[in-house]
């Protein structure tokens, strides 16, 4: 493979650091996987306007390919390869009462984590049968799971597009022909090995084999954090008793994207702010000032629709899960009160 085409438009992450010297340099490295350099940048080859544009495919990538993946986990985490990672998922460390008691701003709220089994490819260099194995560990794990926890497994194979779409549509399951995911290897044999469970009242659900073989989610309406981020917490606990998890010291947990190492949290809120989207600047300020980020409506890479915006964490690695949703909930808190301002 020769240098890839990356044109001065491109801003991704990707681009930023690989230069010739260095893709000279990891060009003929593999992974006992046989991941390959080339399968790891071709997301944002593919995808010139990606924000990052650089996959894992095994635990190993991360250090095979470390020179690369190292200064683009710096600039986006800003975590150094001498910094060690850590966690707490002790409820009671969080300081966060409802922002909005009287629902005036927040829709609902919803924290995810990803996570990956232990000592399996991640989805970009698993096969067919290794993500079925992960799926019947997954569903075999969280089928043990009781009282609120307790629900059931919707594959994708055989689900109509009616459901699918419906599902998609309320925020409860990932969407279908993502061209980053694409690029990235991680739609080969779909919908197989794929699919859903959740509890009956969709306040508990886990993603199986999309970007990563988990992502477990809590989430319901409203702004009461601290009470899905507890739900969350007993969730991943129960889940972990059952399957073991991808885990480094230094970089927390695996995923399969740089993004999502450490807690591979996503801490977020759907939010109404009207008066503060008139006025960008502002709003990104504050964003900015919080590590927040802003997403649409329908997740990312979508718009917002009506003034309503997914406000989230963006660091997630070098901070701890506790620290992560309070990222979330000071930014909320702050833009609430401008929101009010502007609105007085
Ligand atoms: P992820 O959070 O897993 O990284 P996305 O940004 O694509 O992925 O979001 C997945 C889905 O979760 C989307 O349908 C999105 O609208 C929904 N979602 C995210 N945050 C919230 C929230 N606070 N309330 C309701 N739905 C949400
Ligand atoms: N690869 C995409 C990009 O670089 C997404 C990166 C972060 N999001 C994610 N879902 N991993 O823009």
């Amino acid at each position: 493979m020769n240098y890839p085409n990356l044109p001065k438009e491109c801003t991704s992450l990707l681009c930023k650091y690989l230069t010739p010297e260095l893709f000279e340099e990891l060009k003929d490295k593999k992974t006992k996987n046989n991941f390959t350099l080339e399968q790891a940048i071709n997301s944002g080859v593919e995808n010139i306007d990606s924000g990052i544009g650089l996959y894992a495919g095994d635990k190993e990538s991360y250090t095979t390919f470390a020179p690369l993946f190292d200064q683009i986990i710096e600039d986006y985490h800003g975590f150094t390869k001498d910094d060690s990672h850590k966690s707490n998922l002790n409820p009671n460390d969080l300081n966060a009462p409802n922002p909005d008691p009287e629902g005036k701003y927040i829709i609902s709220t919803r924290i995810r984590v990803g996570r990956n089994v232990d000592n399996m490819p991640l989805g970009p260099a698993i096969s067919k049968e290794q993500r079925e194995e992960v799926e019947a560990s997954v569903v075999k794990g969280v089928k043990q799971l009781e009282g609120e926890l307790a629900g059931n497994y919707y594959p994708l194979l055989g689900m109509s597009k009616e459901v699918q779409n419906k599902l998609i549509k309320n925020h409860f399951l990932f969407k279908e022909g993502d061209r980053f995911l694409e690029s990235a290897g991680l739609n080969k044999d779909w919908p197989e090995g794929r699919g859903i469970y959740h509890n009956h009242d969709k306040t508990f659900l886990v993603w199986v084999n999309e970007e990563d073989q988990l992502r477990i989610i809590s989430m319901q309406m409203g702004g009461d954090i601290r009470e899905v981020f507890t739900r969350l917490v007993k969730a991943i606990t129960s889940i972990e008793e059952q399957v073991p998890f991808s885990y480094s010291e230094h970089l927390g947990f695996i995923t399969s994207c740089p993004t999502n190492l450490g807690t591979a949290m996503r801490a977020s809120v759907h939010i109404a702010l009207p008066n503060l989207a008139k006025d960008m600047s502002r709003f990104k300020n504050i964003t900015n000032k919080f590590h927040l980020q802003i997403r649409g409506i329908h997740g990312e890479h979508s718009e917002s629709e009506g003034g309503v915006y997914d406000i989230s964490n963006r660091r997630r690695l070098g901070i701890t899960e506790v620290q992560a949703v309070q990222d979330m909930y000071d930014g909320v808190v702050a833009l609430i009160e401008a929101e009010k301002s502007l609105s007085s």
